[in-house]
Parts: structure tokens; C-alpha cells; sequence
């Protein structure tokens, strides 16, 4: 990746200090946003969308983990999801995945490794 080509999204010491970090990105043509964490020492990033009534993740909280720390919950209806995959383990949208967002680490700094991503300042 030519690394002048993409804007930094944070640094991994800045994301392993906070719970979570958002992100306004331009995905697929679409404006919305990105969360993005540290779960056992790797860094994750999804778009920050859930899948059960289309709303991010802290919409009615400013958190995106359950009270375990263990799965990531979303603040509307409390579905939670695996935060190394994005799986849903509630019933209703059981099996079903949060996107993705590939994240590249240079030399300590974060970038979103996608093609159909721009980040938006
Ligand atoms: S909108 Fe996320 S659980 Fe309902």
C-alpha cells in the first residue's frame, strides 16, 4: 500500500488507550461511520451499522461493548456480536455479520486497507 496515497485513521497506542474510536468514512459511495478497538491486543474496525433496524452501534450509548467486555452490543435493542468476526449471537439476526473493515498497521500507525473507503475528515 503506498502509504501517501491514504490518510492515517489513528495510531494503535491512541486505540489501545479508549474503549472504541469512531470514524466518519465514505463506504461504497455511502457516508457513515467506522468504530474501531482493540480486542486482545489486535485492532478491529466495522461499519458502524447494525443490521437489526440500520442504526450504529452507540446510538443510544456512548459505549459499543456489553458490561463482560467480551462481545460488542449494540445500544438500541442490546444484540451483541463477536468483536473478532462482527457475528451476530442474538436470535433475530443470528449468524449475520457487522462489515468488515480491513485495517493495516504501519509502523504503529493505523490505515483502512479498503478499496471502496475514504475517510472523511
Ligand atoms: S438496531 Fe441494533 S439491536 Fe436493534
Amino acid at each position: 500500500m503506498a502509504k501517501d496515497k491514504y490518510k492515517p485513521v489513528c495510531t494503535f497506542d491512541e486505540l489501545q488507550g479508549v474503549s472504541y474510536l469512531t470514524r466518519n468514512i465514505q463506504y461504497k459511495k455511502q457516508p457513515t461511520s467506522a468504530i474501531l478497538f482493540v480486542y486482545e491486543g489486535t485492532p478491529y474496525a466495522y461499519a458502524n451499522h447494525c443490521m437489526h433496524m440500520h442504526r450504529p452501534l452507540n446510538c443510544e450509548q456512548d459505549a459499543i461493548f456489553d458490561e463482560t467486555g467480551k462481545y460488542l452490543r449494540c445500544s438500541m435493542h442490546g444484540f451483541i456480536f463477536d468483536p473478532k468476526t462482527g457475528e451476530c449471537q442474538s436470535p433475530v439476526c443470528l449468524g449475520q455479520r457487522l462489515q468488515a473493515l480491513r485495517l493495516e498497521d504501519i509502523e504503529g500507525t493505523l490505515f483502512f486497507a479498503e478499496k471502496h473507503l475514504t475517510l472523511v475528515e
